[in-house]
């Protein structure tokens, strides 16, 4: 039984999927830094749109986000920091959004915005800030097909991972097996080497990570080592 267990494990690290967020790489070497992820063995590329009001920073919109999708060959998750997110979910579509995911705190009719996101035939996500409890999407989970866990404020990169997360993934996986949903846990913000193990062990299935691939010596290395652990 212990064998089983530990084999068990050992294919749910195997399987976690790298999301390299893009708000971290080399704006003027985009193209590159694109290719770096193609040829990486990351899954999706994680693109963060931010619009100075629901966020206190402006990050990039809709040109930029064409010129990836021209190049990416992998999953586009893209991650919405906007308010009123109804207004673009077509947009999103057409520039070659797979996942789109927006905010709870950002959304008056979540179950309406969920539902025009996969009639727009891409996948559905709702992110949660630090401070807002699992249990608000009691109501939701089945529809939804990620759940992104802020483990920072969100509007930058680069910030410390908060501890609480932990305890938000466990309460979130407790709530996917208990309704029978197929939804993926993703954490957003602050992810390293020195936490991905413990997030993975708590029910992650995506882990994000920003600086510590861009701003590593080499991203591509980078990438393939939290995939590894
Ligand atoms: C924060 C963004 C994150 C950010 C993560 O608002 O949603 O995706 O890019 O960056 P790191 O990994 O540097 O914390
Ligand atoms: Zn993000």
């Amino acid at each position: 039984m212990i064998i089983f267990a530990e084999t068990k494990h050992n294919n749910k690290q195997m399987n976690k999927l790298i999301a390299p967020s893009i708000l971290a790489a080399d704006f003027a070497n985009l193209q590159r830094d694109i290719e770096m992820v193609n040829n990486s063995e990351a899954d999706w590329f994680h693109i963060d749109i931010m619009d100075g009001v629901f966020v206190p920073n402006i990050s990039f919109g809709m040109p930029v986000l064409k010129a990836i999708s021209k190049h990416a060959t992998k999953t586009i998750d893209v991650h919405l920091m906007i308010v009123d997110p109804d207004r673009y979910i077509k947009t999103f579509a057409e520039l070659g959004a797979n996942i789109l995911t927006v905010h709870y705190e950002a959304c008056t009719h979540l179950h309406r915005t969920i539902q025009a996101i996969k009639a727009a035939g891409m996948k559905a996500g709702v992110a949660l800030n630090p401070h807002t409890p699992i249990a608000v999407l009691e109501d939701v989970i089945a529809d939804l097909d990620l759940v992104c866990i802020m483990s920072v404020n969100p509007g930058f990169g680069g910030q410390s991972f908060i501890e609480n997360t932990y305890k938000k993934v466990a309460q979130l996986k407790h709530l996917i097996e208990f309704s029978e949903s197929n939804c993926q846990i993703e954490i957003d913000g602050g992810v390293t080497d020195q936490n991905a193990n413990a997030l993975v062990e708590a029910g992650a299935d995506v882990l994000v990570a920003g600086s510590f691939v861009f701003k590593s010596e080499n991203p591509t290395a980078t990438i393939a080592n939290l995939k590894a652990l």
